[in-house]
């Protein structure tokens, strides 16, 4: 016999089912609550409720795991490369050889901008943030394809608008670059792979020979990948209730990257970085700003620590820290800001405070050390994230769409003034 939760409410039973996700999640279905009681539930920032019932990503905030379509994010890192693991979370199953070469053979034909573009990146400042700047820009690829705005197009057009969108962020962000340093724009070159190509595109320039460091191109691999999907973030969150309008992907993504930019989200890889350099600034001096971040009178908080799910290490950081080692000590860079944020980490967690509260290294505690490594800069950091979690947007729109979810539009309690009269602008004290 299925479970059932029983809600007393003004000395009535309600019944509810109880749901119970592949990994013994457990969540009790309230969708009849309102009709059979008239209650609603109220759950600020959604700390205990679910949006959705998801296949694509398991994270046990607890015991620090994560698994995408249950493939182990340590393996994923390890063996596979970023577009088999964008082909596995949007078409659910690891690509065969063949799927795979041809997944890759679409995205490459397509990496190239409509000229035009041009014409928008010129419209912005060279001190325009690229997050800005990418938001806009793939909103606008609605401009230059409209058949994705088509809610009744059939898969085909689907898959085309997934391809276009997976193989022009890579040139968007790019050329957003490239425009706010005031180099020529680099072309997309088909002989090269993913992230070779991104990098080519970044940091290439006309008539010199560009060779891309392996090293490099693999360690952007194992960063896209890691920062793929995580369940409903917010910024995912955001993709699927802007999906669930039926608006379009390249809309919903727009949505997705504006919701990431927030420094409490994807914006903490660039706030740690400069967190960090303040601390290297200031002396180094870290016990000094695990007191600010203590103190509820001072608004500094130790970024890159603490997560809304994980309780325990973001497997992500325990990998993206180890790979900080190896990918410097390969690249020969000292990097002073390292050790720093090792000490910081070694520092908090062995305090109360942080103790107490669960809180640890998150994925962008570490990352910003190794994209500054690679040669980006602070505000680049948030559009690598968002690089890496294109697929996971993707995968997580088509999911909802294919479900037929309806529209996402939360209740909410009023607390504001009761029925009054409008007084006259003379009458108003
Ligand atoms: C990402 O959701 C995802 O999956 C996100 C993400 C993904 O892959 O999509 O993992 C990516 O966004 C990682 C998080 C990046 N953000 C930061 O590093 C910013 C710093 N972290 C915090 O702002 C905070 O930890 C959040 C926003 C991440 C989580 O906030 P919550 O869950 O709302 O928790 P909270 O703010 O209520 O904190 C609980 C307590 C509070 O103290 P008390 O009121 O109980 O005394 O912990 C304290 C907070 O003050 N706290 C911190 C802290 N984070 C939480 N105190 C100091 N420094 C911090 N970083």
């Amino acid at each position: 016999m299925s479970k059932e939760a029983e809600i007393i409410l003004d000395g009535k039973s309600y019944k509810f089912p109880v749901v119970e996700g592949s990994e013994g999640e457990k969540a009790i279905d309230i969708s009849n609550l309102r009709a059979q009681s008239g209650y609603i539930t109220l759950d600020t920032g959604y700390k205990n409720t679910g949006a959705t019932q998801s296949s694509i990503t398991f994270l046990d905030g607890e015991l620090g795991i994560l698994h995408y379509r249950g493939y182990p994010i340590e393996q994923l890192a390890e063996k596979s490369n970023f577009l088999e693991v964008a082909y596995l979370l949007i078409y659910k199953e690891l690509p065969t050889k063949e799927q795979l070469s041809t997944f890759s053979e679409r995205i490459t034909k397509h990496t190239n901008l409509h000229e035009d573009f041009k014409k928008i990146f010129d419209g912005f400042p060279s001190s325009a943030h690229p997050m800005g700047v990418l938001s806009s820009l793939v909103s606008s690829l609605t401009a230059f394809y409209p058949g994705s705005i088509d809610d009744t197009a059939g898969d085909d057009e689907l898959d085309l608008t997934i391809v276009r969108l997976l193989a022009k962020m890579p040139t968007i962000a790019a050329w957003s670059y490239k425009n706010s340093k005031g180099q020529p724009l680099m072309y997309p070159k088909n002989d090269l792979d993913y992230c070779s190509n991104f990098l080519y595109m970044m940091f290439g320039m006309p008539n010199q020979e560009y060779k891309v460091d392996p090293l490099v191109a693999e360690a952007l691999n194992v960063l896209l990948i890691l920062h793929a999907d995580h369940e409903q973030n917010c910024s995912t969150s955001t993709v699927r209730i802007v999906g669930s309008a039926h608006a379009s992907l390249y809309s919903s993504v727009a949505a997705g990257i504006n919701a990431l930019w927030g420094p409490l989200h994807g914006g903490a890889n660039q706030e740690v970085i400069e967190m960090l350099e303040q601390i290297k600034k200031d002396g180094g001096d870290v016990q000094k700003f695990v007191n600010k971040a203590k103190d509820k009178n001072d608004s500094f908080r130790l970024m890159g620590f603490g997560h809304r799910v994980y309780k325990n290490f973001d497997p992500r950081a325990k990998i993206i820290k180890k790979a900080c080692d190896s990918i410097l000590s390969k690249l020969g860079v000292k990097d002073p800001v390292l050790d720093i944020a090792k000490n910081l980490e070694e520092t908090a967690l062995k305090d109360p405070y942080f103790i107490e509260r669960k809180l640890y290294p998150n994925v962008d505690f570490y990352s910003g050390i190794i994209y500054k490594a690679l040669g980006l800069k602070p505000e680049l950091f948030t559009v690598m994230f968002a690089l890496g979690r294109l697929p996971g947007w993707i995968a997580q729109w088509k999911e909802m769409r294919e479900a037929g979810e309806p529209i996402g539009r939360p209740r909410q309690v009023y607390v504001g003034s009761n029925k009054r009269d409008y007084v006259p602008i003379e009458k108003r004290k």
